[in-house]
Parts: C-alpha cells; sequence; structure tokens
C-alpha cells in the first residue's frame, strides 16, 4: 500500500499539515508532492490520494490548486480512494471557512472515487462553508485553522490520520 499526498501551500501552514500527516501514517507509506513544483503528474501512481489545499481571499483556491484546476479533469480517479484535508480561517473569513476543500471534493465527486476523511463540524465556530455535508454534521474532510485553533490540530491531524488508516483498511 503507498499512498500519495499532494498540497498546495502559499504561507507552509499545509506544508507543515502534510508534513505531520506523513509522520502519523508513517514516512514509508506516504509520498509527499507539493503541487507547486511537482504538479499532479504522479497522481497516477497511486490508488490512495490525500489532497491537501487551503482557501485564500474570500473562497478562492489556494493559488497553485488554481493554475492545475482545469487539468484535474483529466484525470481518472474513479477507482481511487481519496481523503481532503484544508486550511483556513474560521474567525477571519467565517463565511467562506474552508471552502476550497468543498470545492475540491466537488470537482471530484462526478468521477465517484470513495471519499474518506470526513470530519465533524463540533468544535468549530463559522457561519458558512462550501465544505459542509449537507446535513452540517461534517466537514467532506479535515478542516485545520492554524489561524485561531492552533493549539487543537496535532490531535485533530492525529485522530483523523487514524480514522482514515482505518477506512483504508475497511475498503481494501
Ligand atoms: C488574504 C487572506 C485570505 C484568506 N481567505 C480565507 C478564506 O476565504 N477562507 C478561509 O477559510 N481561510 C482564509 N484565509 C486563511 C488561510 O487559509 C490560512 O491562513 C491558511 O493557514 C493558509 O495556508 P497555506 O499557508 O498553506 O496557504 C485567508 C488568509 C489570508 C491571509
Amino acid at each position: 500500500m503507498k499512498i500519495g499526498l499532494f498540497y498546495g501551500s502559499s504561507t507552509c501552514y499545509t506544508e507543515i499539515a502534510a508534513e505531520k500527516i506523513q509522520a502519523e501514517l508513517g514516512d514509508s507509506l506516504v509520498d509527499l508532492f507539493n503541487i507547486k513544483d511537482q504538479g499532479l503528474d504522479k497522481v497516477n501512481d497511486y490508488d490512495i490520494l490525500i489532497l491537501g489545499i487551503s482557501t485564500w481571499d474570500f473562497g478562492e483556491l489556494q493559488e497553485d490548486w488554481g493554475k492545475l484546476w482545469d487539468q484535474i479533469d483529466g484525470i481518472d480517479v474513479s477507482d481511487k480512494i481519496i481523503a481532503i484535508f484544508g486550511l483556513g480561517d474560521q474567525d477571519g473569513y467565517s463565511e467562506w471557512f474552508v471552502d476550497a476543500v468543498g470545492m475540491l471534493h466537488e470537482k471530484l465527486l462526478p468521477q465517484s472515487p470513495k471519499f474518506i476523511g470526513y470530519w465533524p463540524t463540533e468544535g468549530y465556530q463559522f457561519e458558512a462553508s462550501k465544505a459542509v455535508t449537507e446535513d452540517g454534521e461534517y466537514f467532506v474532510g479535515l478542516a485545520l485553522d492554524e489561524d485561531t485553533q492552533y493549539e487543537l490540530s496535532d490531535q485533530r491531524i492525529s485522530d483523523w490520520s487514524l480514522q482514515i488508516l482505518e477506512e483504508i483498511q475497511s475498503l481494501l
């Protein structure tokens, strides 16, 4: 089993979270790719993907994801297992909290990959988010807030990593 973790990060917070997720899951299990330098070409080498994305500028995609956005349509993810995580600021950008997580999820949804790693919205306070399920109970991936809840991030990463490992094992 090999996992490809592809992330885009403008001020390094998503990158640091990606490295922590890799360490939690095991360095030998997870290959890290910063899409700014490495793009998405290697996505096809993996059956299991973790995708990391931050939200910028009132609900916009992190810029490296934005640049590769059209390329995503040409990648076949229909047989893949996919977990998404994202960074945002629920206080400063409360109406757009981790929107890019929801946008990436929606982009991939038509191909019906097996999404894992949904995460409870309990414990967060925000006005709106595109990353939330219809019932409001879950984000469609792990939401991290290094701006206002940095003290919770390590535990969230640790719990989420364990959760997705269990979900992967149940799917294989
Ligand atoms: C100018 C600016 C705009 C932002 N816009 C949003 C936003 O719309 N939604 C959100 O949840 N977070 C927003 N954020 C917070 C960032 O997503 C957060 O700081 C994140 O940790 C950045 O991660 P990165 O360094 O990996 O790109 C914004 C931050 C800045 C400085």
